[in-house]
């Protein structure tokens, strides 16, 4: 948990003024809050303790409890306002926690949801399970809407929430126009900004309230940690803070530590996956056997010119779609790639394939005429990853 107003780190001011990647190194911690060492410590703590009985009836000190949060955390949390823009951040233990307590925090029986139906799945499954069962009605749309949102809002239409790009199939969606029709309601606008971070996009400076990130993909960056933030505006902050420690859904400290110091190459990082994905997507257009990219930064995509006028990057994942066929001819392309690890997950080092399943597409598309691969980018050479890909596509097209 951060605070409200993030302290200001001298000589090094926090100011949106500075290149990303100089926010990048530098926000979070103080080194002089802690004898001039560089990177704060993992403080790994349940007790506080206090000075003397008054100040604990009160309360009266900057900490109180490990679920309440810790300099570790703290430094965490305000490296993430800093790059986002918020009031304040909350860490979690999972991408996958970073949006089901915001939902919690802000939905209540008789409330409707709007969710975009490209949605991460497990989104869905929280909305379909554990919503559903608290009385919350929801609905799903298509990711194309732009301010069409309006003809799908209700009086009691709380919460509007959004993933750019959708997930596996990589729709764009019209941020500032959805996140306006929506306010017009009053309704809270979330984004899962997983696949941009807030190097290529920052979603309150678009009208968006809360920012919501699986920390485990880019901004860990080495597939060995789990962890979430979820960042809000002034307006939504004491509500999403409240609930996180009405939870105590707190992150480990070592696993917190881990996402700052990944933090620090982040835009390094992800200049490289930006790159090398962009140049792949653009070769696979060509391909043999391909029938589709789906990668908003390429001029082919639907989304592209949204992409253009509110991002200023694109990550290293991207899907494909073969051209034809089913399970079989996705599994030869998938069996015969030998660089390429078949996981879950993505954002990490190293490249990574996975047949993508659409069966719980409701209203977005979900036949594309072939089997879908996403493919996650990672650092090693391009010629090393198009070989790879070569043998994935020689195999689907000889079956
Ligand atoms: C868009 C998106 N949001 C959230 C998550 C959940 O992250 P985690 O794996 O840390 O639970 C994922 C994981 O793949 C994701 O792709």
């Amino acid at each position: 948990m951060s605070r409200k107003t993030p302290t200001p780190k001298t000589p090094t001011p926090k100011t949106p003024t500075l290149g990303i990647n100089t926010l990048l190194t530098h926000c979070g911690n103080d080194p002089r809050d802690y004898f001039g060492f560089i990177n704060p410590p993992v403080v790994h703590a349940s007790t506080v303790l206090f000075p003397d009985a008054a100040t604990m009836a009160s309360r009266n000190q900057k900490y109180t409890y490990g679920t309440r949060g810790t300099p570790t955390s703290d430094a965490l949390a305000e490296a993430v306002d800093t790059l986002e823009g918020s009031a304040g951040t909350i860490v979690v233990p999972s991408g996958l926690a970073a949006v089901t307590v915001p939902l919690l925090a802000f939905l209540s029986a008789g409330d409707h949801v709007l969710i975009v139906d490209s949605v991460y799945n497990p989104t869905r499954r929280f909305a379909d399970t554990m919503l559903a069962r608290l009385g919350v009605e929801v609905q799903y749309y298509a990711p194309e809407i732009g301010a069409g949102i309006e003809s799908l809002m209700k009086s009691n239409t709380r919460v509007v929430f959004t993933e750019a790009p959708g997930s596996n199939t990589f729709e764009m969606q019209d941020i500032p126009a959805i996140a306006a029709a929506a306010k017009q309601w009053g309704a809270v606008v979330m984004m899962d900004n997983t696949w941009a971070t807030p190097v290529y996009f920052r979603p309150l400076d678009h009208g968006v309230d809360i920012s919501i990130h699986a920390s485990t993909k880019y901004p860990a960056g080495h597939s060995d940690v789990l962890l979430g933030t979820v960042s809000a505006n002034a307006e939504h902050w004491p509500q999403l803070h409240d609930t996180y420690l009405t939870l105590g859904a707190c992150a480990a400290p070592d696993d917190v530590y881990q996402v700052l110091r990944g933090l620090r190459t982040m835009g390094v990082r992800l200049e490289r996956h930006q790159q090398s994905a962009l140049e792949l997507a653009r070769w696979l257009e060509g391909r043999n056997g391909v029938a589709q990219v789906l990668h908003p930064g390429l001029e082919s995509h639907p989304g592209h010119a949204i992409w253009k006028r509110d991002f200023s990057g694109a990550s290293g994942i991207f899907s494909i779609v073969l051209d034809g066929g089913g399970t079989e001819k996705a599994h030869a392309f998938l069996d015969a790639l030998t660089l390429f690890g078949l996981g879950y997950s993505w954002g990490g080092y190293e490249s990574l394939a996975v047949h993508v399943w659409l069966g719980d597409r409701t209203v977005a598309r979900s036949d594309y005429g072939g089997p879908l691969i996403r493919l996650q980018i990672g650092l090693e050479d391009v010629a090393d990853i198009k070989a790879d890909l070569e043998r994935g596509l020689a195999a689907a097209t000889s079956g």
